[in-house]
């Protein structure tokens, strides 16, 4: 989650500690915006899945955990959303407890070298993500946040091929369908993250179902072609002005014809409409066709990540301390996704 200004946090917990005398740290699995993930392990049974805890400090105004939480347990039981197993607080910080999942879209990316999805995984986690967000938009929220760092697999050989999308943070409720309104409004301040957030979100519009759709359409296109245009570029307005051109331009140029269909869907949708999630999948579908995919293929990484799953959690937390450090010298426009050019 990105919120403004929001620095990610050490938290005061180590490997070891023991939270709540329930739950013993084993391992950092994640920096978060507001305290940090660990993988837990119940401290009265050893041999009990791991769970994954995140921890929020309690000074913040606004308790993003508390939203998560609430948000988590509306989706229990539905495919792509992680268990949630128990809230809490400890010393001064709130925790919850989930299952534990991962490797995230961005240790998968940063693997290997090219550093992008070939088209099969990119059409196959596509429709996947869709499905993701129409459940959620059905269950009647927007997620605000949809970016690589908020998709993550399952981590057992069964889930290695199961994306499933986290952090509820920035989560707002829908209103009720009959109660719905025509006209956004305008909130003014930026939510999300910059480099894949929907032109309504730059102009401070209240944000509906489309934008989380053209958030997923973004990384689906940094993930394909490996960049996007404004990568580099930190400056709101620029930003904006740079997704309004590379939309009626150049985007196509570098994917597949049948997604300008999905592009123009999500971008005459009015506000707080429903997208044709049906539509969207059914063109992603009729790409791999024509480009004789079978999306019933496994996803490039499926039988590796389940050998090589310590190894790249383990690149990833030294690449992310790496980040902190210069981001804590004032090198603040760094951006995780830049760990990219590391090539593991
Ligand atoms: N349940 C989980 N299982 C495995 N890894 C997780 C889980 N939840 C979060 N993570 C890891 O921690 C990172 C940050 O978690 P997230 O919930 O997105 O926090 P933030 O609000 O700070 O973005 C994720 O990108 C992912 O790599
Ligand atoms: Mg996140």
């Amino acid at each position: 989650m990105h919120v403004p200004g929001g620095i990610p946090t050490q938290t005061i917990f180590k490997v070891g500690d023991i939270i709540k005398n329930q739950y013993i740290l084993f391992k950092e699995i994640g920096t978060g915006a507001f305290g940090a993930i660990f993988s837990v392990k119940r401290t009265e049974n050893s041999q009990a899945p791991q769970e994954a805890m995140k921890l929020e400090k309690v000074t913040q105004k606004h308790s993003f955990i508390y939203n998560e939480v609430a948000i988590m347990q509306e989706m229990q039981g539905k495919p792509h959303f992680a268990k949630c197993f128990q809230f809490g607080t400890h010393q001064n910080y709130k925790f919850c407890t989930m299952e534990l999942l991962g490797p995230s879209m961005i240790e998968i990316i940063n693997r290997k070298l090219p550093l992008r999805f070939n088209l099969h995984d990119i059409l196959k986690f596509g429709i996947q993500a869709i499905e993701a967000l129409k459940l959620m938009h059905q269950a009647g929220f927007i997620h605000r946040d949809i970016k690589p760092g908020n998709f993550v697999i399952g981590n057992t050989k069964d889930t290695a091929g199961i994306f499933y999308l986290i952090d509820f943070g920035l989560c707002k409720r829908l209103p009720p369908i009959n109660e719905r309104i025509i006209q956004p409004q305008k909130t003014n301040n930026f939510r999300g993250t910059l480099r894949y957030a929907s032109m309504n979100a730059h102009k401070g519009i209240e944000l509906s179902p489309g934008d989380d759709i053209l958030s997923l359409l973004f990384v689906m296109t940094e993930f394909f072609v490996g960049k996007l245009p404004w990568a580099n570029c930190y400056d709101k307005d620029k930003v904006l002005e740079m997704k309004q051109q590379y939309l009626n331009q150049n985007m196509l140029n570098e994917l597949p014809q049948e997604l300008l269909q999905i592009k123009k869907h999500i971008l005459q949708l009015k506000y707080q409409q429903e997208p044709k999630y049906s539509l969207i999948t059914n063109i992603l579908r009729q790409t791999s066709i024509r480009y004789h995919l079978n999306l019933n293929d496994p996803f490039e990484w499926e039988s590796e990540l389940v050998e090589m799953r310590d190894v790249v959690k383990q690149c990833h937390m030294i690449l992310q301390l790496k980040y902190n450090e210069d981001r804590n010298k004032g090198k603040k426009q760094i951006e995780i996704l830049k760990l990219r050019q590391v090539g593991i």
